[in-house]
């Protein structure tokens, strides 16, 4: 059983993992626009990885007998300078979710719910990645910079990133 203040806080954050969907979505479109295939397939992989994290949400949030509620998201930017620019706002975007994350689990703790805390812990360990990731690409296109040659190496290898869908039970990976 969530508290209220707990069902209220998850019930926001599973609302942030839509926002976040969205701009990745918005951002592997751009890509594509600018012909970046492979860039646009590596967020349309984030896209739905973000779904994944909204549905452990929905999940977790509905198991503890409460229920979602769905509230109105800001649109996402749908222009970007660049694809480092497009890679810069990711990691802005997945540290303020690392925030998140970590507010959650604050409260968790104070409330001493044992059971959110443990939701959580698949989160943590998921922003470290994320944020690693996204560092990475950063660092190689700062590398190349302007370089054509280079953006297209990059670009071949953002296009041979994987969606891994979560086993049949639900429960993501
Ligand atoms: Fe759902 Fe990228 O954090």
């Amino acid at each position: 059983m969530l508290s209220a203040e707990m069902a209220a806080a998850l019930n926001r954050h599973l609302n942030t993992e839509l926002y976040s969907a969205q701009l990745y979505l918005s951002m592997s479109s751009y890509a594509n626009f600018l012909g970046l295939k492979g860039a646009a397939n590596w967020f349309m992989v984030q896209y739905q990885e973000e779904m994944v994290h909204f549905t452990r949400f929905y999940d977790y949030i509905n198991s503890q007998g409460e229920h979602v509620r769905l509230g109105s998201l800001d649109a996402p930017p749908s222009e970007f300078a660049s694809l480092l620019a497009m890679f810069q706002k990711t990691l802005e975007h997945e540290t303020y979710i690392t925030k998140c994350i970590n507010e959650l689990t604050e409260l968790a703790v104070k409330e001493r719910d044992h059971a959110t805390q443990i939701f959580l812990q698949w989160f943590i360990t998921e922003q470290i990645e994320e944020e690693e990731n996204d560092r990475a690409i950063i660092g190689k296109l700062k590398l190349v910079g302007d370089n054509g040659y280079g953006l297209l190496m990059i670009d071949n290898e953002l296009g041979t990133r994987v969606f891994t869908p979560p086993p049949a039970t639900g429960q993501a990976p």
